[in-house]
């Protein structure tokens, strides 16, 4: 037999009586009788029927948990229940045995935790399989919802000079010698001696370049990796992430809304309609996970229950002003059980955002007009001169998923705020250009890849939505 043959296409072509071979790793052994055969192709695995009596010892010995191994054999109608075809082992050959005894994984449920610290074989289990599945879908599928909405792909740099957030949060990119770095003579770094000839960082995003591509392009999204330096310890966080933003030439906020909830949406309906499989697989996973637990600590839905309700309906919209009030007469904040205090002109905290959006509209919410000294300099001032046209959509269990504005397209008011952020005017003063030189009204936002694939995927830690984290103390692999 020349070639082998993907599980998935065996599993859905179906061709009983057939010869074949297929090839993956072991997912169960039972009984030296019937292998569960995977080999990432889909989510679904093929049973093997092995008649030990026809094979050595030593290969049965080896048909161990996630060892690699290639079969050959005729394709029937299963005899069991739970798969409609099965394979009749005719030659096993093993193709990466385990040292013995000595393989990490056991073929049983273990933690978040321990898989993490594993995560050069957590890809073979099922639940993290079907996770890295759907985020390569949910990452084709960006690139097909601004591909058919006229959208231009294009690459913004991973080094830069500029700090977009004008957080301070970033990773240096240097080749000086950290021990004795060329100096000024009034002994500051001299970085003109540097790589570039001047200080850089690793980007945290890609929006002001974005911005660029917009008022050339029209319609432009970004989909990269960012970094952020900053000492964030959660389930939400990580060093190394990766977002997408679209820019939007001719744009307000409103459009910027319409846009996102139109292309979260899209990317929702896209895994219901083409990755059931692996979704039911994650479903399962979080009822098994949940069966023992008090009813309150439940979540109130399924998985693909609470995809369906967030695609079905629409966002609630309510300004920053709203939402403090909300929260300023609801019962947690009455009855003083909310941590932080709830103040205008204070950013919300997780435990305000989740009762938005968990318990007082339960949807996704979005957050809109935001007051300035919260928010980036670039953002549109509103007229009233306190706040900025900013959006941020909350998603139940997570929180902030996209963080986006209109941008202040008008020159004088972009200054005098970047003066008073204390952002320096040349470092960016291409982007002051865009505003001194054919500039326009336009709007983008940032959507956090992996917090999506973390609502997607129903996981509840960020590290396990991409396969190697980068946290605080942690840049294993
Ligand atoms: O709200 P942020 O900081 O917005 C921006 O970076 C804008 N330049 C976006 C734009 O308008 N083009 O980040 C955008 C999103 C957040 O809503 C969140 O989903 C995600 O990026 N994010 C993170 N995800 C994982 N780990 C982190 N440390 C993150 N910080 C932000
Ligand atoms: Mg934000």
């Amino acid at each position: 037999m020349a070639k082998h043959t993907d599980v998935a296409t065996v599993l859905a072509e179906q061709k009983t009586g057939e010869q074949i071979e297929v090839k993956g790793w072991v997912r169960a052994f039972r009984a030296n009788r019937f292998i569960s055969l995977n080999d990432g192709s889909g989510a679904n695995n093929l049973q093997v029927v092995v008649d030990y009596e026809n094979f050595d010892d030593a290969i049965i010995k080896n048909i161990s948990f996630h060892a690699c191994v290639g079969i050959k054999g005729t394709l029937v109608e299963s005899q069991g229940k739970g798969q409609a075809v099965e394979l009749l082992a005719e030659a096993i050959e093993i193709l990466g045995a385990n040292e013995l005894d000595k393989y990490p994984l056991q073929p049983k449920r273990q933690t978040m935790e321990f898989l993490r610290e594993q995560a050069h074989f957590r890809m073979r289990t099922n639940t993290f399989s079907s996770v890295f599945r759907l985020r390569h879908a949910l990452a084709f599928a960006v690139h097909s919802f601004f591909n058919e909405n006229g959208f231009y792909y294009m690459h913004t740099p991973i080094i830069t000079g500029s700090d977009a957030e004008g957080a301070g949060e970033m990773f240096q990119v240097t080749t000086l010698d950290v021990d004795k770095p060329a100096r000024t003579e009034d002994n500051n770094v001299d970085y003109s001696q540097d790589f570039f000839g001047k200080a850089t960082n690793l980007t945290v995003s890609g929006q002001l370049q974005a911005e660029i591509g917009a008022m050339a392009m029209g319609k432009v999204y970004t989909f990269g990796p960012t970094f952020r330096a900053e000492n964030s310890n959660t389930s939400r966080h990580l060093a190394e992430f990766w977002m997408i933003e679209p820019e939007v030439a001719f744009a307000d906020l409103n459009d910027n809304m319409d846009l996102a909830e139109a292309f979260v949406k899209y990317l929702i309906n896209y895994v219901l309609d083409k990755y059931m499989d692996d979704l039911q697989i994650l479903d399962a996973r979080i009822q098994e996970e949940e069966k023992n637990m008090k009813a309150e600590l439940r979540r109130p839905m399924g998985l693909i229950e609470t995809l369906r309700f967030v695609v079905e309906d629409d966002f609630a919209r309510i300004t920053y002003t709203e939402a403090i009030n909300l929260l300023r007469s609801s019962k947690p904040y009455k009855k003083g059980k909310f941590e932080y205090d709830v103040e205008w002109g204070v950013d919300l905290q997780a435990e305000h955002e989740r009762w938005l959006v968990e318990k007082k509209f339960k949807k996704p919410v979005i957050v809109t007009d935001y007051p300035k000294d919260i928010k980036a300099f670039y953002m549109r001032m509103n007229d009233d001169n306190k706040t900025v046209a900013a959006m941020d959509i909350l998603f139940p269990g997570i929180g902030e998923v996209v963080g986006g504005s209109q941008r202040e397209e008008r020159l004088d008011v972009l200054k005098a705020r970047m003066t008073e952020m204390d952002v320096h005017h040349e470092e960016l003063d291409w982007y002051l250009d865009l505003r001194r030189f054919g500039g326009n009204k336009h709007a983008g936002f940032g959507l956090g890849f992996e917090r999506i694939v973390l609502f997607i995927t129903g996981m509840t830690n960020i590290r396990d939505v991409i396969a190697f984290p980068r946290t605080p103390g942690n840049a294993e692999f």
